[in-house]
């Protein structure tokens, strides 16, 4: 069985003060050796004191965006490599609200999951669709294609990503999908990993979506359900540490 991850996003929140607190708070309660994987993902600049705090513990931490450059005249951008010299182990690339306020497209997506992956750290790949599109009945033709755009781009290093299933309207919402709404898609996105790579049972596919210390275990019991992208749970330690006991 595939070990679990999950993985908070803080989105844009948190101050020296507040993320002190709750990572103190996080690493008192999680376990020497957590049956999951966990980690965070913060805004770039608390990427020093993430480190700082979080190093040699079983807390592992990443970035939410990365640059599709190598280096160069991109002002404001943040590259794979400066990750990495802050020891990311992830970084999320194309979640929905990149690709809805940044106009990120699935080629741009594909390039920045191809730029971590080349400097060694695992992206998030973020897949879902809107409440429009799951009520015109589009969700598998979407999240298919944006999968595709990173297996075309990334070949046989698709084994190494992460996918996250994020349907637009459950994001932040309190409106989660059902386990079996979210295991039909899983399902389907699992099919098209196994069609594009003999390891694909590698490859974790998270589910993200108003997940909390409430659903988590029914979403984590679903069999292609391999740990979770938690956004507004991730900023409350208790929440946080019961959706990771919930993945054991
Ligand atoms: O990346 C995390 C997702 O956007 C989920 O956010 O748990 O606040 O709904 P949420």
């Amino acid at each position: 069985m595939t070990r679990k991850l999950i993985a908070g996003n803080w989105k844009m929140n948190g101050s020296l003060a507040d993320n002190e607190a709750l990572l103190r708070a996080v690493l008192a309660g999680l376990p020497a050796t957590p049956t999951a994987d966990v980690a965070v993902c913060v805004p770039a600049p608390y990427l020093a004191q993430v480190q700082a705090l979080c190093q040699g513990t079983a807390l592992a931490w990443g970035a939410q965006d990365v640059s599709a450059h190598e280096r160069g005249a991109y002002t404001g951008e943040v590259s794979a490599a400066m990750l990495r010299d802050f020891g990311c182990r992830y970084v999320i690339v194309g979640h929905s609200e990149r690709r809805q306020y940044h106009g990120e497209t699935d080629e741009a997506v594909a390039a920045k999951a191809q730029r971590a992956l080349a400097a060694g750290i695992t992206p998030i790949v973020c897949v879902g669709e809107t409440e429009a599109q799951r009520n015109a009945g589009q969700t598998e033709a979407v999240v298919k294609r944006q999968l595709a755009a990173v297996i075309h781009t990334v070949g046989h290093c698709v084994s190494e990503i992460v996918v996250a299933y994020e349907p637009v309207w459950a994001i932040g919402t309190g409106r989660t999908a059902t386990p079996e709404q979210a295991q039909a898609v899983h399902a389907v996105l699992r099919a098209q990993l196994r069609a594009a790579t003999p390891s694909e049972r590698r490859v974790r596919i998270l589910y993200g979506g108003s997940m909390n210390a409430a659903n988590a275990a029914a979403l984590l019991a679903q069999p292609d359900i391999d740990g979770g992208l938690i956004g507004g749970a991730s900023l409350k330690a208790e929440d946080f540490l019961r959706i990771v006991a919930a993945a054991a």
